[in-house]
């Protein structure tokens, strides 16, 4: 009897276990989970492992050192080791780094909890928990039950849990590890702060029993008129009628699912006004079947190269770009809200940027969806980062997750034009079959935008002055991206002058990051490092060398504003800040600001737009 229980309850728990693709939360309503949860510090893992190293929560009968089970005494005598109501609280979503001084440079695991109430709108519904992001690993746990584990510091991920859920009381609990290891995405090397914990919204969405799970809305590649997509339902009752509906074009087809829940469609549009930074417009779509229905906002637009060009709807398009880390150097934190991306963005709107470059992993979901509104072109990028374990297929598979969650997350956004699968990876066989089967996977999932990644110039040894592109990951892209820092990490900004280039590709060329750094404030002369003479200068210089490359068609300076990363160590100048902004972490612009405004304002009246 005992056994048949077992197996119940273990074929129970892997339904429960499966993740679901929730996508589109931000087009549902939702019941936040955002607030004050209580932590507990699990530098040993002790809630995770028996002291011979077993995991509890593979155990039938884990114990009372299994921390998810969030068990207070029964009585005087029993031994619980931990109280969650007696410990302090986290701010949920936001890094633990910055919370608390004791947990500045933490990294291990920390045990966050909620309790929370929910009763069901409807008896029939269905129940999810999203998380916006966990960096870097999770192990969630409802009511004591294991939900199961992401890995992966910065992409959306979700469990089903009507089955566990309870009126009163519910305590959710999970487990966030942000170790940095070798075999990880990104490895444990990396210019930026390891921000760990629960970085984005949690959200409980209750659905019909069969929902709209995923859609896909954009125009077919190369067309101005054609909207092609498909729709998936999600539930038992997988085979509806769908209608797909634009209503500010009287647009609307109807489709019917096949027994896996999925329909395909493809319908003329031949009144659309095309999404483009200079008319950011965005239609009402409407998806509905007989249980669900949901309404998204989607800007319709063409992405394509074609030998050197960019063609934004058919016509050529300079990306006048910054990069950006997802921070707010305002709070020296990880950025997550709304509000963050609102500043970020309109930084880069002061700049006259039309393009942003969002290193080096995915940023959270209001980046692109407030690029959409406000006409700003994205560049997204997972973190494959310097010296990735190339040869391990756990690696690859961790990777080639992380850009599926976020082409299945971002695949409706206007704004978005290319993914990137890689930051200044070393050139070898291993590392460029690894980007080359993510090039593939990005390709297959979504055949409507354009594929690059930051590559690394080299100089042969004869001659210093020649900054050559030879990569043959440049024949798999769409588009030839590279890092190129002359006048900081190569000589100093007048060595701009005798740059010669090799760029033997007949595509775009996008520069993915160039400049060097200031501390704000700091004044002196050009030749001084780290006053703003000194990084205005490398900019002219720089500007003024890239111009000279007839494929340019971007420029991505490094970095809208200063950083925070633990290897940046000069103290009275870097203090754990890589200072390559054009803003202060206090927000104040540097002269380097400036210089690139200009540059910019000058190209969008057509001027310095290379021939
Ligand atoms: C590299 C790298 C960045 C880094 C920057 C720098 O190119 O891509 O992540 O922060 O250079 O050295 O500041």
């Amino acid at each position: 009897m005992k056994n048949a229980f077992f197996l119940m309850i273990s074929a129970w728990m892997l339904t429960v276990s499966a993740q679901s693709p929730l996508l589109s939360v931000y087009n549902r309503e939702t019941f936040s989970l955002n607030g004050k949860w209580n932590y507990i510090v699990d530098q040993y893992e002790t809630g995770f492992y028996a002291y011979h190293g077993t995991r509890y929560d593979e155990l039938e009968n884990p114990g009372n050192g299994a921390i998810f089970l969030d068990k207070k005494p029964q009585n005087k005598s029993e031994l619980i080791e931990y109280d969650f109501d007696l410990s302090p609280t986290l701010m949920v979503p936001g890094d633990w780094n910055t919370q608390d001084p004791k947990l500045f440079l933490y990294e291990g695991s920390i045990w966050y909890r909620r309790v929370f109430d929910y009763a069901k709108k409807n008896h029939g519904n269905r129940v999810f928990i999203h998380f916006g992001a966990v960096n870097y690993e999770a192990d969630v746990y409802l009511n004591g039950k294991k939900l199961g584990r992401h890995t992966g510091g910065f992409t959306p991920f979700s469990f089903e849990v009507t089955a566990l859920l309870k009126e009163k009381g519910n305590s959710l609990v999970v487990k966030v590890n942000d170790t940095r290891k070798h075999d990880a995405v990104p490895t444990e090397n990396f210019d930026w702060m390891n921000y760990g914990g629960i970085t984005r919204d949690v959200q409980l969405v209750e659905l019909p029993s069969t929902f709209i799970a995923d859609y896909s809305v954009q125009l077919v590649k190369g067309s101005l008129s054609m909207i092609k997509g498909f729709v998936r339902l999600n539930g038992s009752g997988k085979q509806q009628k769908i209608t797909v509906e634009l209503p500010e074009i009287k647009l609307k087809q109807q489709i019917n699912t096949d027994e896996n829940g999925y329909a395909e469609f493809a319908l003329e549009a031949k009144k659309l006004t095309l999404w483009s930074p200079e008319n950011p417009k965005l239609y009402d779509v409407i998806i509905s079947c007989e249980t669900d229905r949901i309404t998204d906002r989607i800007g319709f637009r063409s992405i394509e190269v074609s030998g050197s060009e960019i063609l934004l709807n058919k016509k050529p398009v300079f990306l006048r770009g910054i990069c950006a880390h997802e921070e707010n150097p305002l709070r020296g934190a990880r950025a997550y809200s709304k509000e963050d991306a609102r500043m970020l963005l309109t930084w880069a709107r002061e700049l006259n940027c039309n393009f942003m470059r969002l290193a080096h992993y995915p940023h959270n979901e209001y980046m692109a969806r407030l690029a959409d509104e406000m006409g700003i072109l994205l560049w997204e990028e997972i973190p494959v980062y310097w010296t990735i374990d190339f040869t391990n297929e756990t690696t690859y598979k961790n990777a080639e997750n992380q850009l599926t969650e976020l082409i299945g997350r971002d695949k409706n956004r206007a704004s978005v034009i290319i993914w990137s699968v890689a930051n200044e990876t070393p050139v070898h066989e291993s590392r460029t079959a690894f980007l080359t089967k993510l090039a593939q996977k990005a390709r297959s999932l979504d055949d409507t935008r354009l594929v690059s990644a930051a590559l690394e110039v080299s100089t042969p040894s004869d001659n210093p002055f020649l900054k050559r592109v030879h990569d043959p990951f440049a024949g798999v892209a769409d588009i030839v991206s590279f890092n190129v820092y002359v006048g900081w990490y190569d000589g100093l900004p007048d060595k701009c002058d005798r740059i010669l280039w090799d760029i033997p590709y007949e595509k775009p060329v996008i520069i993915s990051e160039f400049g060097g750094g200031a501390l704000q404030g700091l004044h002196g002369d050009t030749l001084t490092r780290w006053t703003e003479e000194f990084q205005e200068y490398l900019y002219r210089k720089n500007l003024a060398m890239l111009t000279r490359i007839p494929q340019l068609r971007g420029t991505n300076p490094w970095i809208l504003c200063d950083f925070r990363s633990p290897k940046r160590l000069l103290p009275q100048v870097q203090d754990g800040w890589n200072r390559k902004g054009l803003i202060g972490q206090n927000g104040s612009r540097k002269k380097a600001f400036y210089v690139l405004r200009e540059f910019y304002d000058k190209m969008s009246r057509g001027e310095n737009i290379p021939n």
